[in-house]
């Protein structure tokens, strides 16, 4: 049998049926406001957004623009929570808000996982399984910290920072905010969150749902905005500490901002991650690992394993078996349960991701696209490998930020570790062999902050997660991710 007859009998003919999870599960509301001091408030210049379902590139809800003076307002109620009790009370007590902000989220998990995929376009399948449940799980693991501080190797007594200003993403909006406002809060400080201006959806009902758990007014506050609002937030002098996740560009320029300031300040930007396949690798599930790596939500992922390094020898091989896998993604409805690939989520990154694989071409590499149909609306990419690629490629050093995949070769451990560090970045890598001492020895040799070993994309709420280089520094989960919130 060849490939596509040995697809078609385990397929046995059938294509899959629809099975939509309910738009109306989300409950969204025509228009949002602003989450300051405990309550939902008016912008100051009174000025409205829209955000978008990419799947369709229809609105979804308009949500408020926060300027310079309703940042002054979040500051001001966040530094009063912080002095008022919040930084003081014990341990104990911070513990059991966290606690109930999770069992909150597991309560409304499902609402918040249509949120989620309506407003960033990312399978339903992945929002249900992964986000939501992670997000929930980050506030249950900090939960824990909360009253064993002491205990955390920062000396006794280690105290909170202050007002901690956090700007996130768009990739991972429900899970990013968990990120960051759960090791905060354990460590006692109080927060301002500016979510990303195509995802603001899921904080907005994280809002609500600290409002159920009747965390104190001012404790957390939530803007939404764009880069100017992040940027306003930023320039605050009220702010104790900066921790931002998102382009390398942005990262930057914020570093030379409070570097002449000296804010506290963590960051988490891109990366160009290696998946580092063996001729010994167990090829079943190096196969699914490297797509996951490359195509899990849509490849907007900082650590996605975006370059395949895979030894000569199975390299015509892995390359075949991968561009049968590749066709059989389904892409398509975000909101439906079968679907592996869901929307581009905005017009700008769509526009990214094209501009860099037409660079692709130009330079040399053979483009592999999935045949599959694409929508007529919203923002779409087909799964796409790239083969023929060198190392000059803008393909191999620039950050896609997409599902796709560029392919390189190597001969020798030595080339393998060689070509996975020729990068400015340094987030993740992926090992795939059967031997462990080869395994150790190569991850070793990698710059990057997260080696995952025959697997990749793991996230757990008590392992560091951050890069090195322009990838940024600072970790965040585990023991680790208290640091970024203490004063040590
Ligand atoms: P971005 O860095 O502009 O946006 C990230 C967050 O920063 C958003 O909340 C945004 O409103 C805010 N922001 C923008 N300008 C700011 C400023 N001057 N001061 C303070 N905050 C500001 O990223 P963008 O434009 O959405 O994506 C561009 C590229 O960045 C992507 O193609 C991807 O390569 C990379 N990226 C990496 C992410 C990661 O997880 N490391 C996440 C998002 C994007
Ligand atoms: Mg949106």
């Amino acid at each position: 049998m060849n490939d596509q007859q040995l697809d078609q009998s385990r397929l046995g003919g059938f294509a899959y049926d629809p099975a939509p999870e309910s738009a109306s599960l989300a409950r969204l509301a025509d228009q949002y406001g602003l989450f300051i001091d405990g309550a939902f408030t008016d912008p100051a210049a009174h000025q409205q957004f829209a955000t978008l379902n990419p799947a369709t590139a229809q609105p979804l809800a308009s949500v408020a623009h926060a300027g310079p003076a309703d940042v002054e307002r979040a500051v001001v109620a966040a530094r009063r929570a912080f002095d008022g009790g919040w930084s003081t009370m014990p341990g104990s007590e911070r513990a059991k808000y966290l606690y109930r902000i999770a069992r909150i989220i597991q309560e409304r998990a499902r609402e918040l996982a249509v949120v989620e995929t309506l407003d960033n376009g990312k399978p339903i399948r992945e929002t249900r399984d992964i986000d939501v449940p992670l997000a929930a799980a980050y506030f249950f693991y900090y939960a824990g910290w909360a009253d064993k501080l002491d205990y955390a190797g920062f000396g006794p007594a280690p105290q909170p920072l202050g007002v901690a200003g956090q700007i996130i993403p768009w990739n991972f909006p429900l899970l990013m905010a968990a990120w960051k406002l759960a090791p905060a809060l354990a460590a006692g400080n109080t927060c301002v969150l500016k979510p990303a201006e195509t995802t603001p959806l899921s904080a907005l009902v994280l809002a609500d749902i600290l409002v159920q758990a009747e965390l104190p007014p001012g404790v957390v506050n939530i803007l939404t905005g764009d880069g100017a609002t992040g940027a306003a937030l930023v320039e605050h002098p009220g702010v104790d500490k900066i921790a931002f996740t998102g382009s390398t560009e942005v990262g930057r320029l914020i570093q030379q901002r409070l570097g002449e300031r000296g804010t506290h300040l963590t960051l988490e930007l891109g990366g160009k991650g290696a998946n580092i396949v063996f001729e010994d690798a167990p090829i079943d599930e190096m196969i699914e690992g490297v797509i996951d790596g490359i195509f899990f939500n849509q490849g907007h992922v900082c650590c996605a394993g975006s370059r395949l390094l895979v030894q000569e020898s199975i390299a015509d091989e892995v390359v075949r078996r991968l561009l049968r896998r590749v066709e059989q993604l389904r892409v398509g409805d975000p909101l439906d349960k079968n679907t592996d690939v869901g929307a581009i989520n905005s017009a700008a990154q769509l526009a990214r991701i094209e501009e860099l694989t037409r660079a692709g071409e130009a330079e040399g590499a053979t483009r592999h696209a999935s045949s599959c149909a694409l929508p007529a609306e919203g923002y779409w990419f087909a799964p796409t490998v790239f083969t023929d690629v060198a190392q000059s490629h803008r393909i191999a050093r620039e950050e896609i930020f997409g599902p796709v995949l560029s392919v390189l070769s190597f001969r020798t451990p030595e080339e393998a570790v060689a070509k996975a560090n020729n990068t400015n970045y340094g987030l993740a890598c992926g090992v795939w062999s059967e031997k462990g001492s080869r395994t150790l020895w190569v991850a070793q040799r990698l710059r990057a902050g997260v080696i995952w070993a025959n697997t990749y994309n793991r996230f757990d709420p008590t392992s560091p997660f951050g890069g090195v280089r322009e990838s940024g520094f600072g970790r965040e989960g585990g023991r680790h991710g208290l640091e970024a919130y203490l004063d040590v």
